[in-house]
């Protein structure tokens, strides 16, 4: 793999971003094939803005995403996602030459592909904060029993922001997505905003051995940050 060489071409971001994904790019990064789940219950945590959710939700799929700001109404949602996506664009623009432009082309479709998907999550989010499909939680506990979720993904939260959360909010948070779920945990991606790989990793998968949980990395097919292109993956 090719990673980025210097760690001061990291994007710069000066906070965890309340920021979202599509299901077409959740079916990429998690290397999903969804009829494998049509008729299972998935668990995105931490959710952010992601559409995810809401359009699998559309095709019948049983769904709940989970974010530590869902206690917070749409309109301050909205205001949120807005300002983190633009602060997102304008680090970005300054390091392009680390990403892979084939799925996106430019930073122009990125950001409408970001908007597109935050606006899908906020049409979603009334109507389904009020049946329970967005729930607030505060990692690394989960208001969930044991096994509730078939399947649990994780996406750009974990490893990504390792240089606010240690090792052990790291450990706590993967037990306790692996005890809320039924057969696997997908977690994407293994860098950092550095662009680095997380440098416990091996740690973690030896830790997450020796307490009988499988795990192994898998390569996915996609590679928007140079380098990555895996993710973890925990089953039973
Ligand atoms: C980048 S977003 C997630 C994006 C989404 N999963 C995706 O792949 O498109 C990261 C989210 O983590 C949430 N977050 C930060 N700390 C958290 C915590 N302790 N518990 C739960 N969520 C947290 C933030 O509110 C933010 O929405």
């Amino acid at each position: 793999m090719n990673f980025v060489n210097s760690t001061t071409d990291a994007i710069q971001l000066d906070r965890v971003v309340f920021f979202g994904r599509t299901l077409s790019e959740y079916v990429k990064f998690f290397d999903l094939d969804l009829s494998q789940w049509q008729k299972c219950r998935i668990l995105d945590c931490p959710a952010g803005a992601a559409s995810f959710v809401a359009e699998v939700h559309q095709m019948g799929i049983d769904a709940v995403a989970c974010d530590l700001l869902f206690n917070l109404d749409e309109t301050n949602l909205r205001a949120k996602g807005q300002a983190d996506l633009a602060h997102v664009m304008e680090r970005l623009a300054d390091v392009t030459h680390n990403y892979n432009w084939d799925f996106y082309q430019n930073i122009e479709k990125l950001n409408e592909c970001r908007h597109t998907a935050l606006e899908n999550f906020l049409a979603d989010y009334p109507n389904g904060r009020q049946v329970g499909r967005y729930i607030q939680t505060v990692l690394p506990k989960l208001p969930f029993s044991d096994r509730s979720f078939d399947l649990v993904l994780s996406g750009h939260f974990l490893f990504l922001y390792s240089d606010c959360f240690d090792y052990a909010f790291h450990w706590q948070t993967i037990l306790e997505l692996y005890r809320v779920c039924s057969q696997e945990v997908r977690i994407y991606p293994l860098q950092g905003k550095d662009a680095q790989p997380y440098a416990f990793l091996n740690n973690l998968i030896n830790d997450l051995n020796n307490a009988e949980i499988a795990a192994e990395i898998v390569d996915v097919p996609w590679e928007f940050l140079k380098g990555s292109n895996q993710m973890l993956r925990l089953w039973r």
